[in-house]
């Protein structure tokens, strides 16, 4: 922060800064606020999330960190930590086998669950070092990372960049993953925020109450949550979110691998324009993230989470066919919360627990590279990689 502020200073000493879209380049964090009092804390390793402070208007005006995290890289530096916040790539979620095939060819990833590659496999781009840079406005980021051909066991060189932004008023978070590559590769770039409405380290998500468009996902076949490649509808199982329900309901009855929760991907309805009808609104083996409006249309409403004690509420909108429901399932009570750093502090739990944090990850549909019933997730010499987000706050 204190870097960013210094370049600012003396590009305005140098008089060479004239417009608002001038960019400062640093490899601090970055801090986008705007006159409603949001602010969003970013850092350039794995162009994380590393705080989103939203205003609550319940009782006293105060500021709720909604994301968890760490207060600074010595946490982000722990191996491994749960993504918390970061873009995650290139392939995100898992590849049965750690293995695909592609254009006739093979490829091998790094088995880094179980038997599957998970979330970049050997070179996480959560952990890479990104370049950020700032409007000077303090409204919008971007960061760029390039991943070079044969990275991880990924053919083909990519050139990735995700610009958050905020709203001059209001409490929202719009995050444009784009990229495009020199060869054909599956590509799967997501954002790994995990949310708390009651503010991180403040307890569990279980009350937290979910509502989902999604009317169909894909089950899981066992434990190792590789969808079996199946479009099933959610209704009369525990991923029926149709109508408000809180993640504690049915948590017991949702595969979340070794253990009980969700860790499920659920098929979006189409985007407002998108031609096709739900739930199969993709022709199999296409890839609507490369599609040519991909980065303009209008996004589609997916989900809506309020917390009863804070009054807190989170929408979430995407262009992406696929979102993952997790509930923090694996969280291990080892990840200090933020201003902690031995665990040590009150009475207050000062750890991360199971169920502690919420995610809501738009993306490809898991192992699509290897299920031809899918949505394809390869992205194509000449194409654009297209994932967009946002996630608004609000008083419930
Ligand atoms: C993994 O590989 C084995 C052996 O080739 C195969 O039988 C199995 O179907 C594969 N699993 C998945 C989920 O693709
Ligand atoms: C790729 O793997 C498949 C399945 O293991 C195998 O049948 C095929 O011969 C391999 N292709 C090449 C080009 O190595
Ligand atoms: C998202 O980023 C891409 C690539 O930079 C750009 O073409 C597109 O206009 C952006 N979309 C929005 C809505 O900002
Ligand atoms: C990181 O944050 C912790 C907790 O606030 C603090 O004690 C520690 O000094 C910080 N470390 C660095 C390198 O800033």
């Amino acid at each position: 922060m204190k870097l960013y502020k210094t370049s600012i200073q003396i590009l305005l000493a140098t008089a060479v800064v004239a417009a608002v879209s001038v960019l400062a380049v640093s490899a601090q964090d970055i801090t986008l606020q705007n006159k409603g009092g949001f602010k969003v804390v970013l850092t350039p390793t794995g162009a994380t999330v590393q705080k989103l402070l939203v205003p609550s208007s319940k009782g006293r005006r105060r500021l709720v960190n909604v994301a968890l995290g760490y207060d600074n890289v010595t946490g982000y530096a722990m191996d491994p930590h749960p993504n918390f916040g970061a873009t995650v790539g290139r392939v995100a979620n898992r590849i049965a086998n750690a293995s695909f095939s592609l254009d006739g060819k093979n490829y091998t990833l790094l088995a880094n669950d179980g038997s599957s590659s998970l979330h970049g496999g050997a070179v996480p781009w959560a952990k890479a070092a990104w370049r950020g840079s700032a409007s000077r406005d303090e409204l919008s980021a971007t960061f760029e990372y390039t991943s070079v051909d044969g990275e991880a066991g990924f053919p083909g060189t990519v050139t990735a960049k995700v610009v958050y932004s905020i709203p001059a008023k209001g409490s929202a978070l719009a995050i444009n993953m784009s990229a495009t590559s020199d060869k054909a590769t599956p590509l799967n770039i997501i954002n790994h925020a995990y949310f708390n409405l009651k503010g991180a380290g403040n307890g569990d998500i279980l009350d937290h109450v979910v509502q989902l468009s999604a009317r169909y996902y894909t089950p899981a076949a066992d434990e190792a949550l590789i969808p079996s490649g199946v479009v099933a509808p959610v209704a009369g199982s525990p991923y029926d979110f149709t109508r408000p329900k809180a993640i504690r309901r049915d948590l017991m009855r949702a595969n979340g691998g070794a253990i009980r929760g969700y860790d499920t991907n659920f098929v979006l309805p189409p985007p407002p324009g998108a031609s096709g009808k739900a739930p199969e609104w993709w022709a199999p083996g296409t890839n609507p993230q490369v599609a040519h409006d991909a980065p303009s249309r209008p996004l589609a409403w997916s989900a809506t989470v309020t917390e009863p004690r804070s009054g807190l509420r989170l929408r979430m909108l995407t262009n992406a066919p696929g979102m993952q429901l997790y509930s923090g399932n694996n969280l291990d009570g080892k990840q200090p919360v933020p201003g902690v750093v031995d665990g040590k502090a009150g009475g207050r739990e000062v750890y991360y627990q199971r169920y502690d944090g919420l995610c809501l990850e738009a993306q490809a549909f898991p192992n699509a590279i290897n299920t031809p019933a899918f949505p394809s997730s390869v992205l194509r010499p000449g194409q654009a990689f297209s994932n967009r987000v946002t996630y608004e706050f609000g008083c419930a």
